[in-house]
């Protein structure tokens, strides 16, 4: 194992120098954002599309229909590994596991199936439920789960699609995490209206209630927005959930600020007021560890950063009597960054009484496997360094 890591990291080493004097990024590669030094074209059939400040992407060309070789069907064998991936208690935390992107991507929305999306590869996710990981949340675009408004009906074939890796999750003891990945954003403009939100939760409560080994998580990385707003689209949430007769979940809230933990104690403060008649509201934060914290950039600020960062977070959950999640991490494939990332998991487990997990970004099926972040098995970069290193905390 140690060995293969080792000839494959030196593979990926000569990737990324055969990268780095490449003049064109590769398709759903990074082709800029703040701090990027690398390509900012696109090979033949993509085109550099900004998506945020922080992160523009190599996507399809409109016009290029792309075949793609992935697929959504192999969910054929079911271990029964995943059983013993029960949560241990003392040492370790409760959930461990990775995001599982790709039903979010793209811009064109509803989009196309394999061409703007695709959705997250049962095989791979078996992969890790193998190793004892228990945990994976996965991504979709409110967009398209509920098209043309917040509280259209659910588009049931962008819901059956994204159910198989959600049922392949929980029938093998797992759980999965209903990631709405959009900002608290629909379409481009901030979500106001809260009714609308509370009807769209309760059509996907009322889609998955039966599951218990299901989480909703209401939005991903709301930002710039009024603290009062999120506070309101987070109960709105909790109450269309709860009334559509899903009881026994847990639901994940996230904050202002892009749920960063660094912020939390300034940013999110009002949050503890949230009220989850069956109590059991998880805190979800995000945290990177370079130097703006966005998470674009393969280096860490220092060896110590990753404790540095969420200390505050964890004072806050502890002082206000809450449990935490950290639903987003990474660091670059280099000993400064496994330091720091190392550092913070073991801060997290030695407070394992207010965190209950950690989540790495991202697996799926559409990074190419020279994204430093990716740990789609068997060969995205952040796998090959990190998996092993990893699976000392499952
Ligand atoms: C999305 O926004 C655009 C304008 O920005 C508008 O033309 C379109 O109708 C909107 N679509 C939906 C589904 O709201
Ligand atoms: C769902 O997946 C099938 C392939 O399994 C594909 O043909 C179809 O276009 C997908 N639809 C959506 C909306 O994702
Ligand atoms: C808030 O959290 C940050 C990040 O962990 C920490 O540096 C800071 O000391 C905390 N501030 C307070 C008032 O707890």
């Amino acid at each position: 194992m140690k060995r293969t890591a080792t000839i494959a990291g030196i593979a990926s080493i000569a990737i990324l120098a055969a990268t780095s004097v490449q003049a064109q990024q590769s398709g759903y590669g990074q082709c800029g954002g703040e701090s990027w030094t690398g390509a900012t074209t696109c090979v033949s059939g993509w085109t550099c599309t900004f998506l945020s400040e922080y992160y523009s992407q190599c996507l399809p060309s409109s016009s290029t229909l792309t075949t793609t070789t992935s697929s959504t069907t192999s969910s054929a064998t079911s271990t029964s590994a995943a059983s013993t991936a029960t949560s241990t208690s003392g040492g370790k935390l409760q959930w461990f596991g990775v995001d599982e992107s790709c039903a979010e991507f793209g811009t064109a929305m509803p989009g196309t199936w394999g061409v703007d999306f695709t959705f997250a590869d049962t095989t791979t996710i078996g992969e890790f439920i193998s190793q004892g990981f228990n945990i994976f949340r996965i991504p979709f675009a409110m967009e398209r789960m509920a098209q043309g408004s917040v509280d259209a009906a659910l588009d049931e074939a962008y819901l059956t699609n994204y159910s198989v890796a959600v049922n392949y999750i929980t029938e093998n003891g797992a759980y999965a995490v209903l990631d709405a990945h959009n900002y608290g954003r629909y379409n481009g403009s901030i979500i106001t209206d809260t009714t609308a939100f509370q009807t769209f939760w309760s059509n996907m409560a009322t889609a998955f209630k039966d599951n218990s080994n299901v989480i909703f998580d209401t939005n991903n990385e709301y930002h710039d927005m009024d603290e009062t707003l999120v506070f309101d689209l987070n109960q709105a949430a909790i109450d269309g959930i709860r009334g559509a007769g899903a009881t026994t979940q847990y639901i994940f809230a996230e904050g202002n600020s892009w749920t960063g933990a660094w912020t939390w104690n300034t940013t999110n403060d009002a949050l503890k007021d949230l009220d989850d008649p069956e109590d059991l509201l998880i805190y979800e934060m995000h945290q990177y560890l370079d130097s703006d914290g966005s998470g674009t950039s393969a280096t860490c600020v220092s060896s110590t950063i990753g404790v540095e960062r969420v200390e505050g977070a964890t004072a806050w959950l502890k002082s206000n009597g809450k449990l935490g999640i950290l639903g987003e991490y990474a660091g670059g494939p280099n000993s400064v960054c496994e330091d720091a990332v190392t550092g913070m998991l073991d801060h997290l487990t030695a407070n394992n009484d207010v965190w209950l997990g950690a989540v790495w970004w991202a697996a799926g099926p559409w990074w190419p496997a020279d994204t430093w972040a990716s740990i789609e098995p068997p060969s995205g970069q952040a796998y090959v360094y990190y998996d092993e290193i990893l699976q000392a905390y499952v």
